[in-house]
């Protein structure tokens, strides 16, 4: 992956992607090969360091019910001992660019949520101290049609509104990884069946089954502009 990329990670239910993420975040060793961070091997790194700089969305999302919506998205800041001020000014600010206004949803919990208004906060809470890595488990998996495409569009408005981010999204909807990923991973039972950009997977699928995928996705299943 590159500085600054939107890169997708594609693939059925447990072919590895939620253990690749993992890797990538030093909770999980390889068993075989190295995982590389700006070009040093991530087992030489500080991982309490390297987290910091890396905004993680949960699978599950993972908010505490028991915490406000601020306390949530603050959680990060207030282990590094921000001030009070600088805190709430960021929860804000990240608030508005979930599309969230903060006088309405800052104090309410979890609970008081809908699934796509939680997944934004889960959003927020992992850019919370500006990190430069941002991985993403399948985090519109359970979201609505519409929902799912309005949060799609938002993500890629956030990464391309905050420069020089990486983000790695994980999703096992190939309509969801042609249209965020820059560069999109296509995996099948723990191995990359292909790794490019949109346009070279669908013009030359590398493998058996990337073209098999291909043909599940709306279009070319003819499901678009049916008359019923
Ligand atoms: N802690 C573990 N110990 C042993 N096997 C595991 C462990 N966690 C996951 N696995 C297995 O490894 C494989 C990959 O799991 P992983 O969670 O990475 O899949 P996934 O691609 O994220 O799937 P999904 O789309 O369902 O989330 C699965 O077969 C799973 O059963
Ligand atoms: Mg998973």
């Amino acid at each position: 992956m590159n500085a600054g990329e939107f890169v997708t990670v594609l693939g059925s239910s447990g072919c590895g992607k939620t253990t690749v993420l993992k890797m990538v975040n030093g909770l999980l060793s390889p068993t075989a090969g190295e995982i590389l961070i700006n070009s040093r091997p991530l087992v030489d790194q500080n991982l309490v360091q390297l987290r910091r700089h890396m905004g993680y969305v949960v699978q599950q999302i993972g908010l505490f019910p028991h915490m406000t919506v601020a306390k949530n998205i603050g959680l990060v800041p207030q282990m590094l001992n921000w001030n009070q001020d600088k805190i709430v000014s960021r929860v804000t600010e990240l608030l508005k660019l979930v599309q969230l206004e903060p006088a309405k949803y800052a104090d309410r919990y979890p609970s008081q949520l809908s699934g796509g208004q939680q997944q934004r906060i889960g959003v927020a809470r992992a850019l919370a101290v500006n990190p430069p890595y941002v991985l993403f488990d399948e985090p519109f998996g359970a979201l609505d049609a519409l929902t799912r495409i309005e949060l799609q569009k938002e993500i890629k408005h956030i990464h391309d509104t905050l420069k020089d981010k990486t983000f790695m999204f994980v999703t096992h909807d190939i309509n969801e990884a042609l249209f965020l990923g820059q560069r999109v991973m296509i995996m099948k039972d723990g191995q990359i069946e292909q790794f490019a950009t949109p346009e070279e997977i669908v013009q030359h699928p590398a493998t058996q089954f990337v073209s098999d995928l291909l043909a599940t996705t709306r279009q070319n299943q003819g499901l678009w502009g049916r008359s019923e």
